[in-house]
């Protein structure tokens, strides 16, 4: 199986989990699980009540794009994958109803998912789309702003996304993206890992890898920016599979980050 659908399982069976509510609020699946920080803790405590309790519940983000987004009225918006649509409704209500917000994503068990919470929400500036985030189904030059939430680091071709992200944005569109990084060389061993790869670590690139592929295709303004720096307890030890010296390893290895640039 490759990596791309044991990344779709996941997060299958995490969407399953929230829609038959089976999962408490604000962490959907403990240590093995992208949200190392729970709804709670990323976003405004006082925006949450506006959403439905399922696109909260299956928040799996590392941190709030929206924050540094500086969405306005009328801007199209491209959530990259959307999950259970949390930062789509939330962008939604900022870009108002002469905006639009498109969800992407690849897990079928994750849009509908979100098209329910969109139902429950009652919000009309809102499309889910089917797709990988390495070929987005949208035309040229056809978005203002390109948000994500602890995505990228789950694909396989981050040139590939980077470049397609390049492409849809308008001249001058901007991208904010949530992600997390690496902040130093881990260990080939451990990123092979599909524990800590479908946890959002271990493909994770580097900071300047990061900056080098965004520059690559053509972005400028680019700023990285780690904001929470994840200690080895945050990671967990996915089924024990990790020796004490690996576990050490990754202490203080990887982040939660900010990455902002314009086209
Ligand atoms: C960690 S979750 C984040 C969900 C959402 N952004 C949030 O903050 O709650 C990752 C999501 O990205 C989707 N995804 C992962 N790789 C993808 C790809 N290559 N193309 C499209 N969607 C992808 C998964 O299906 C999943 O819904």
């Amino acid at each position: 199986m490759s990596m791309r659908d044991k990344v779709k399982d996941h997060y299958g069976l995490i969407a399953k989990l929230v829609s038959e509510s089976k999962q408490p609020s604000g962490c959907c699946c403990g240590d093995s699980c992208c949200s190392v920080t729970g709804a709670t803790r990323i976003y405004d405590l006082e925006n949450l009540p506006s959403l439905p309790e399922q696109a909260v519940n299956a928040s799996l983000g590392c941190a709030n794009p929206l924050v540094f987004a500086k969405l306005q009225e009328g801007e199209v918006v491209l959530d990259l994958g959307s999950g259970g649509g949390i930062d789509v409704l939330m962008a939604s209500q900022h870009v108002g109803p002469t905006g639009k917000v498109y969800g992407l994503d690849m897990t079928d068990e994750m849009l509908i998912l979100a098209n329910d919470n969109k139902e429950r929400m009652g919000v009309h500036n809102v499309e889910f789309l089917k797709g990988y985030i390495e070929n987005i189904p949208l035309p040229d030059a056809s978005v203002d702003v390109v948000i994500s939430n602890c995505v990228i680091n789950l694909s396989e071709n981050k040139e590939a996304v980077m470049s397609e992200i390049y492409r849809v944005l308008k001249p001058g569109g901007r991208l904010a993206i949530a992600d997390i990084v690496a902040t130093r060389e881990v260990p080939a061993a451990l990123q092979d890992m599909v524990a800590l790869w479908v946890s959002c670590f271990a493909g994770a690139l580097r900071i300047d890898e990061f900056e080098r592929c965004l520059a690559r295709v053509g972005f400028k303004d680019i700023s990285i920016v780690p904001e929470f720096i994840y200690g080895k307890e945050v990671l967990g030890n996915p089924g024990g599979q990790l020796t004490g010296e690996e576990w050490e390893a990754l202490d203080g290895a990887y982040a939660g980050a900010l990455v902002k640039a314009s086209k």
